[in-house]
């Protein structure tokens, strides 16, 4: 061993602990994927760290490129594994997940342990509902790598600017890296490791209205009806806990929600969609079907000394599900089929860290979950292991089994599920949201990296609770907020409570008219957005993404976390912004409502040279029709030319699997003082001609618009004059 060898390991040895670490070194080293290798240290075992991030084990496929530069180091102090990457250069960060903080990651560190964290208050905001080991790191050169750290053992990770260090509290783990071209490139990688998320119904992308709680059918109606009174778009109403009988999941209050089949025809009726809550701790309570019969299926986690777990969560005692156990998630999944036929649409799986509120155990007062020592039983291909090891998977789990479940309830459909704790890779399962913001212009600014940086792990269906969960909201804020989160991929507005209400027309006029102008540009831009949910579902990049995205070569963009791309070829510039850095090129202010421009609140909207986006008309919800007409507004680049893309399907059930979708291109050219666009049907069978029957175009150049129409099969031409 020379010199320098003696020097890096006692640095990385006081880097990771503070005191010597053993260096543990690598049994296995495989090319499984396109530039993605797989590290196994000696004395990995499967049986002590399982893997429940990847899809499936990866099979090795040749040799690994001869000028592949990044190796981890592998250590052990008092048996707790924990790797580091050393970095060259100057590398900007990036990754996490759900974390606070600014986009770039550089100099940071989070405490993976999932956790309720109302107002983001836990270990000064470093610990957070949801557990992504996964590092990407962009060069200056704009080629990237990442780095997975596939364990769900408790664990820290931090981001120095020369180092990646992940500290677990258990056993040797893999580690997967993927280096490429371009963090785009690398995205692909990490969502070709660990699944993308399944095209998500129409509906799902429209406004969603929450609050804890509308707490009757007669309130629940009312919200609904006031959102087709005002006209203000709007696809979902959400049942929070108080629809419950006394909190327990699966039933429905006798009182206040005594015909849930009725009120959720109601609001089918009026062109909405129902989401309902349950969560997994479940009431111990020997009258209550569910307790029992998941008793009988032996389905509760266990005590070491074998008696059931109990923790207190909103129903006061309550029995949590091992969901590591298969037959577990069968009895769970098996739930949803009689309270999804009373015509629930789509489910939301909250406090499954899992929160339990009693926290009074002697080794971390805000643990506020099982002791560490609880065991899971596992089954399948987990072995059995301590809560230690399984609590960063509970929610993934959890949301594993309810995906089955519903997805079997309703096997024509596709399944909505939104949870708030989750696994890197667990987008395979379910959207999330950010968890309990604050309602405050801090919060708000936040989370725009918050969910940049979950879509950079894999995670592109997230947003955060619009205007902010606690506390109460003013209008200046809610119309802040809503000015940019109206395009988000996840938009949601939510309210706790005990606060003020927090609708579209609760603050008066002035904001309701600023909260239509919002969502009906959202709704405009549907047809975008849904294309971008199509594409994510195949190849995993993010619906929302940072500005650097536009330039990976560009330094100035590269900590850009006010403002932010949708898909490609949208810039999205928040009111809040300040001096943001933008990306080159031509840009062109796209306008989609009458009175936007004069709106203070509302976002700025810019096309990128070189591209068309598709865009339809207002519409109340998801449901109706938007291209009547279709709308195309296209940018030229610096040689006159633009493309575009638009996905259309029936909007839910897997039709759109068998080709029943169609992928139009759109292509435009000037010529001297016209542009032509053409229209090709360039993937799928769907016969469309009856859906869209004319395109309106509008070309933006040079601050100038010229417009013009013509029909799919016509091709268009449009006088610049
Ligand atoms: C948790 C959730 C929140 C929900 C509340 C009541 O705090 O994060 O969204 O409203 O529980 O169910």
């Amino acid at each position: 061993m020379n010199l320098k060898n003696i020097f890096s390991i006692f640095f990385i040895s006081v880097c990771i602990t503070g005191s010597a670490a053993q260096e543990i070194p690598l049994l296995k080293t495989s090319l499984v994927g396109n530039r993605i290798v797989e590290f196994v240290p000696k004395g990995f075992d499967k049986n002590k760290t399982p893997s429940l991030i990847l899809v499936s084990p990866p099979n090795s496929k040749g040799k690994i490129p001869s000028d592949w530069t990044l190796t981890p180091k592998f250590t052990l102090k008092n048996n707790n594994a924990g790797a580091v990457l050393n970095l060259e250069g100057n590398i900007s960060l990036y990754g996490g997940g759900e974390v606070t903080g600014p986009l770039l990651r550089n100099g940071k560190s989070i405490k993976l342990w999932n956790t309720d964290t109302g107002a983001y208050s836990v270990e000064g905001g470093k610990r957070l509902y949801q557990t992504h080991p996964w590092v990407m790191g962009v060069r200056p050169d704009g080629s990237a790598f990442g780095i997975i750290f596939d364990s769900t053992w408790k664990a820290e990770l931090i981001t120095n600017s020369n180092q990646i260090i992940y500290n677990s509290e258990g056993s040797l783990f893999k580690v997967y890296i993927i280096d490429r071209k371009s963090p785009q490139e690398v995205i692909k990688g990490l969502s070709e490791l660990t699944g993308t998320i399944k095209l998500p119904p129409r509906w799902a992308l429209g406004y969603h209205q929450c609050r804890f709680s509308y707490d009757s059918e007669k309130r629940v109606m009312e919200i609904a009806d006031t959102f087709r009174e005002k006209k203000i778009p709007c696809d979902v109403i959400w049942m929070d806990i108080d629809y419950m009988q006394g909190y327990r999941v699966f039933t429905f209050d006798s009182i206040r929600f005594k015909n849930p089949k009725v009120l959720n025809d109601n609001l089918h009726k009026k062109g909405f969609k129902a989401v309902y809550m349950i969560d997994p701790g479940v009431k111990v309570d020997k009258q209550y079907s569910v307790y029992n019969t998941g008793t009988k299926n032996d389905v509760w986690v266990k005590k070491n000394n074998g008696e059931e777990y109990h923790g207190k969560v909103w129903p006061g005692d309550c029995a949590f599900p091992d969901f590591t156990n298969p037959s577990a998630r069968k009895w769970w999944g098996g739930l949803y089929k009689d309270f999804l036929s009373t015509g629930i649409d789509g489910v939301w799986n909250d406090m499954n860290e899992p929160a339990v509120n009693d926290n009074d155990f002697p080794e971390d007062k805000r643990l506020g979950t099982m002791p560490y020592d609880t065991p899971h039983k596992g089954g399948g291909n987990l072995p059995q292991g301590s809560h230690l090891l399984y609590h960063n998977a509970y929610g993934r789990l959890m949301v594993e089994a309810s995906f089955e479940g519903i997805l079997k309830a309703n096997p024509a459909k596709r399944p909505f599920l939104l949870t708030r704790s989750n696994l890197l890779g667990g987008q395979r399962y379910a959207a999330t949201w950010t968890g309990d913001n604050y309602a405050s212009v801090e919060h708000m600014k936040l989370s725009v990296p918050m969910s940049l940086t979950l879509g950079l792990s894999g995670q592109p269906f997230n947003g955060p609770d619009i205007g902010g969960f606690l506390g109460d909201t003013n209008g200046d804020l809610w119309a802040n907020w809503l000015g940019f989160g109206a395009f988000m991929p996840f938009a949601r507005g939510h309210a706790c409570a005990g606060t003020n209400n927090k609708e579209p027309w609760a603050y008066g006029e002035e904001i309701e008219k600023t909260s239509r102008i919002a969502l009906e540009r959202r709704y405009r831009l549907l047809p975008y957005l849904y294309t971008l949910f199509y594409e994510s579902s195949k190849n995993g990049m993010p619906v929302m993404s940072p500005v650097f995205f536009a330039d990976t070569k560009d330094p100035l963009l590269r900590a850009e976390d006010q403002v932010f791309l949708l898909g490609e070829n949208l810039l999205v510039v928040p009111a809040f912004a300040k001096e943001p850095a933008l990306p080159a090129g031509i840009w062109e202010e796209l306008n989609l409502i009458e009175g936007e421009k004069t709106d203070k609140y509302q976002a700025k909207l810019s096309i990128k040279g070189g591209s068309i986006i598709p865009a339809g008309k207002v519409i109340q919800n998801a449901g109706e029709n938007s291209f009547d007409p279709l709308s195309l507004f296209v940018c030229l680049d610096a040689d006159g030319i633009a493309n575009g893309k638009l996905y259309i399907d029936s909007g839910d059930g897997f039709g759109f699997e068998k080709g029943d979708y169609a992928m139009l291109t759109f292509n435009a050219v000037k010529n001297n003082d016209t542009v032509v666009i053409k229209v090709s049907n360039a993937e799928g069978k769907r016969n469309i001609n009856e859906e869209v029957k004319k395109i309106n175009v509008t070309v933006l150049l040079n601050g100038k618009t010229y417009t013009g129409s013509g029909t799919l099969t016509d091709g268009i031409t449009i006088a610049l004059k």
